[in-house]
C-alpha cells in the first residue's frame, strides 16, 4: 500500500522511521533540539503534538500543562505565545538542555521543509465544537503557507478533527488515531472508511494479528506507537506496519535498513 506522504528520502522500502516527539529519548521531547538530532539521525518523519496558545498560536507541547516539561505552571492555554516563549523547555531533562524553548508550529515547518515530513498530532484539549477558527484550520494554514502539504500527515485522537481536516481538504493526509471510546466498536477498515482518513495509528499494544489482516487486507496504511524495544520493533514490521513511532530513530532506522538490506533492497 502506498505511503499516504511523500518522504524527503524515500529509500522504496514503504516504511517510515518516525521520532516520536523528536529523538526525545535523548532530548528534551517536542523541543528543536529533539527534532534537529531525529533529523540528523535519519528520522524520515517527525511526530509532534500541537496545542493553542491563550492568542491562538499552534505551539508544540504534548501536556495540556506547562507543569511536567517546563518551568512554568498551569494550562498552555491560558499564557499567551509571547509568556510562552519565555519559558524553559529543557531543563526538566537535563541542565544542559536550559536553552530550549516551546516551538511554535511555523518554526517546525521552516526547520523541515525541503528537510524532512511531519506528522502534526493535533492535542484533543484543543480541539472545539467548531470547525470554524479552529486549531485545525490554522495548522493547515501554516503547512499551505510554507508548501508542506504533500509532506505532512496529520493526526488526532479526537475522532472530531480528522474530520474537520477532510472538511477543510479532502486531499490533506489524516491519521486517524485509535481511540476506544469514540470507535463503538469498529476496527481499522471500518473507521478509516467511516472517517475518510488516510492511515491508521495505534499503540503497538492495540495492534494485534487479527488487525494487521484487517488492515493488510484493505490497504491501509499503520503507524504504530511508541516503540523503543528491538524486539517490539522487529515484531511490528514483520506484522506489516507501514511505520513506526520511536524516542530511538537512530535505533530504528538500523534495525530497519539492516532488514531492508537482507531483503536485498
Ligand atoms: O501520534 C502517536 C503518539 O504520539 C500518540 O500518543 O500521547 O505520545 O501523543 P502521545
Ligand atoms: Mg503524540
Amino acid at each position: 500500500m502506498p505511503l499516504p506522504v511523500s518522504l524527503y528520502s524515500d529509500n522504496g522500502d514503504n516504511f517510515v522511521v518516525i521520532g516520536h516527539r523528536g529523538a526525545s529519548a535523548y532530548y528534551p521531547e517536542n523541543t528543536m533540539g529533539a527534532f534537529k538530532a531525529a533529523y540528523d539521525m535519519g528520522a524520515e518523519m517527525i511526530e509532534m503534538d500541537i496545542l493553542l496558545s491563550k492568542d491562538g498560536i499552534p505551539v508544540v507541547i504534548h501536556d495540556e500543562t506547562l507543569n511536567r516539561t517546563t518551568n512554568g505552571k498551569g494550562k498552555v492555554v491560558d499564557y499567551s505565545y509571547e509568556e510562552l516563549a519565555k519559558l524553559d523547555a529543557g531543563s526538566w531533562f537535563g541542565e544542559k538542555h536550559s536553552h530550549e524553548r516551546i516551538p511554535t508550529l511555523e518554526e517546525v515547518l521552516i526547520f523541515a521543509r525541503g528537510k524532512i515530513a511531519l506528522n502534526i498530532e493535533i492535542k484533543t484539549e484543543a480541539v472545539t465544537d467548531e470547525l470554524k477558527n479552529g486549531i485545525e484550520e490554522k495548522a493547515y494554514n501554516l503547512v499551505k503557507k510554507y508548501d508542506m502539504r504533500d509532506h505532512v500527515l496529520f493526526s488526532s485522537f479526537d475522532y472530531r478533527s480528522v474530520a474537520y481536516l477532510k472538511e477543510l481538504d479532502v486531499n490533506i493526509a489524516v491519521g486517524l488515531l485509535y481511540d476506544k471510546q469514540q470507535s463503538e466498536g469498529m476496527g481499522p477498515k471500518q473507521l478509516v472508511d467511516a472517517y475518510e482518513a488516510d492511515a491508521f495509528n495505534c499503540s503497538y499494544r492495540q495492534y494485534s494479528k487479527k488487525w494487521a489482516e484487517e488492515a493488510t487486507g484493505a490497504n491501509i496504511p499503520v503507524f504504530v506507537y511508541t516503540v523503543n524495544s528491538e524486539r517490539k520493533m522487529r515484531k511490528m514490521i514483520k506484522r506489516g506496519v507501514n511505520g513506526i513511532f520511536s524516542d530511538k530513530p537512530d535505533v530504528l532506522k538500523q534495525i530497519v535498513d539492516n532488514m531492508w538490506k537482507s531483503k536485498g533492497g
